[in-house]
């Protein structure tokens, strides 16, 4: 079975990750698994970059193939932001709420209020050789925050088809059209096709 080190402290990441990559009789573990605690900076200007910059830095701390993620919100009338700068938008000491009002603030009387979520993931291995995927998942912000459940932007993003923001879904509805979801699906993809050869 191959092990492949996941660049994150994250162990929700880690349960999403492994049900998707067992399929493929890989093992995903946590860096403290194996022993490495790598602080990478996110200096990189697109998803790709920053996933690769973390993906190759674990990769090297251990010796053994490393996956890693970079994902946020891109919003049409804030040319693009906060984009790679989610989490970190406003500074490092707001709170989720603040940020996402932050950008409530940011359309205010702004009628165009389409957005993406972006989500890149990549795998290096020792050998040198490279496997990236990415997904998206459009919508809309909202006027005003809608639901209880999951994290960052979530309560701002409405996906019009279903009628509800991601934080009114349940996990399981989430991922199966998240940026998340569908960046694993499209990874799983390419990582066969790499694997095979
Ligand atoms: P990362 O952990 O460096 O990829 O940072 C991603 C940031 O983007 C998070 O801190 C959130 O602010 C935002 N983000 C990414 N995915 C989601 C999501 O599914 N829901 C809400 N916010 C998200």
């Amino acid at each position: 079975m191959m092990k492949m080190v996941l660049a994150s402290k994250n162990a929700h990441k880690l349960t999403e990750m492994s049900a998707i990559l067992s399929q493929l009789g890989i093992q995903v573990v946590l860096e403290s698994d194996v022993g490495v605690d790598v602080d990478v900076e996110e200096t990189g200007t697109t998803f790709e970059e920053n996933a690769a910059l973390k993906a190759v830095a674990v990769m090297k701390a251990c010796g053994l193939p490393a996956i890693a993620d970079d994902s946020g919100l891109c919003v049409t009338a804030l040319g693009g932001g906060p984009g790679v700068y989610s989490a970190r938008y406003g500074g490092e000491r707001l709170s989720d709420r603040d940020r996402y009002q932050l950008v409530l603030n940011g359309l205010s009387g702004q009628l165009d209020r389409s957005a993406k979520f972006v989500s890149a993931i990549c795998c290096a291995f020792p050998s040198g050789g490279m496997v990236t995927a990415r997904g998206e998942c459009p919508g809309l912000i909202t006027y005003s925050p809608r639901g209880e459940d999951g994290f960052g932007y979530d309560p701002v993003f409405l996906v019009p088809e279903k009628k509800k923001t991601f934080a009114e879904m349940s996990a399981q509805e989430k991922n199966a059209i998240s940026h998340r979801g569908v960046a694993l699906q499209n990874f799983k993809v390419e990582l066969e096709k790499y694997l095979q050869g």
